[in-house]
């Protein structure tokens, strides 16, 4: 077991990413406090680790509030003695153009995706600090790391995520507290494959539309990647697992892309609209050669 009785807390813990995390975390012997904004869903992924055999204390918490936060570095100590390792997991996105973004929505992805990262580690660092060593992830996106229409605010957060990550890195070597950063490209969450599925098909059609295409965004998804997949929370929980333990006492202050390949493939597939120009530029142009063409 590679995080034997280590104390983990891991924020936006009620699922996706964050509970992939916490349950592989407790397959590997952690102990852990799980934190997210609805007690209902804490609580079925707490049933889930309880299942497993592991240790867990359940908070619902609302990250970009500091009251909330400090009571749930309270609990944890209360539960477990102390904190090994943070997961700053818990985010929100946003869709929007520029001139569309409303200052409530703004102020939420700041306040949960920035301010809940620094209240984390404000609260954590002390305790780490008492056990004269830490691990500290936090969770960007590939949105952090490049650019894309429509996410102006999100990737503002997300690349504030990186930024913080290596300067805090570097303020905390001498503590022998690490921090790096996880930036996951299209992962895909689950659920009910169907949901995709069109209102108005029959229920024998409904089927064999799930039975032969399953999941609408993994197909939109996956041809972004030159892995031609998208990944799920487990390929995150991997990494996770490692930059949690000791076999990465060398690495800190690092931005690890999790992403098929998007972030370094150079021939991304083309906006629509560049893909039509492109298109009629080499029709026009095969055109010309088919009525210029001279027998050799
Ligand atoms: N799913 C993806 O494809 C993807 C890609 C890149 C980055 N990410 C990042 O991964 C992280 C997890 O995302 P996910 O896809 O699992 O999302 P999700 O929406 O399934 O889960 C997010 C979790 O965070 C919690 N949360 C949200 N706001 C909170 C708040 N203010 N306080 C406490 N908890 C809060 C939610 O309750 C939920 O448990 C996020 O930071 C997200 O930006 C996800």
């Amino acid at each position: 077991m590679r995080l034997k009785d280590r104390v983990a807390l891991i924020t936006g813990g009620g699922q996706g990413i964050g509970r992939g995390i916490a349950v592989l975390f407790a397959q590997e012997g952690a102990k852990l406090a799980i934190a997210a904004r609805s007690a209902e869903k804490l609580e079925r992924v707490k049933e889930e680790i309880l299942a497993q055999g592991a240790e867990v204390l359940a908070v619902p918490t609302d990250v970009g509030v500091r009251a909330q936060m400090e009571n749930l570095f309270r609990a944890t100590r209360v539960r477990f003695g102390g904190l090994d390792i943070l997961v700053n997991n818990a985010g929100v996105g946003l869709g929007a153009p520029v001139d569309q973004v409303k200052d409530e929505d703004y102020d939420r992805l700041m306040n949960t995706n920035l301010r809940g990262m620094h209240l984390g580690c404000h609260l954590a660092v002390p305790m780490m600090r008492e056990r004269g060593k830490g691990s500290i992830i936090n969770i960007s996106s590939v949105h952090g790391v490049e650019g894309s229409p429509g996410n102006t605010v999100y990737a503002t957060t997300k690349g504030g995520i990186i930024g913080g990550t290596r300067a805090l890195a570097a303020e905390l070597a001498p503590d022998h507290i690490r921090v790096n950063v996880i930036s996951p490209g299209a992962i895909y969450l689950g659920g009910d494959p169907g949901h995709s599925a069109p209102a108005q098909l029959s229920p024998e059609a409904r089927q064999q539309y799930i039975d032969r295409f399953g999941n609408r965004s993994i197909i939109v998804h996956r041809y972004f990647q030159p892995l031609e997949m998208v990944g799920e929370p487990v390929d995150i929980a991997y990494l996770a697992v490692y930059l949690a333990s000791d076999e990465s006492r060398f690495v800190t202050g690092q931005e690890i892309t999790v992403d098929g390949g998007l972030t370094t493939y150079m021939a991304k597939t083309p906006r629509d609209d560049l893909r039509q120009k492109r298109d009629r530029d080499l029709a026009e142009l095969d055109a010309f050669l088919q009525a210029n063409r001279t027998e050799s």
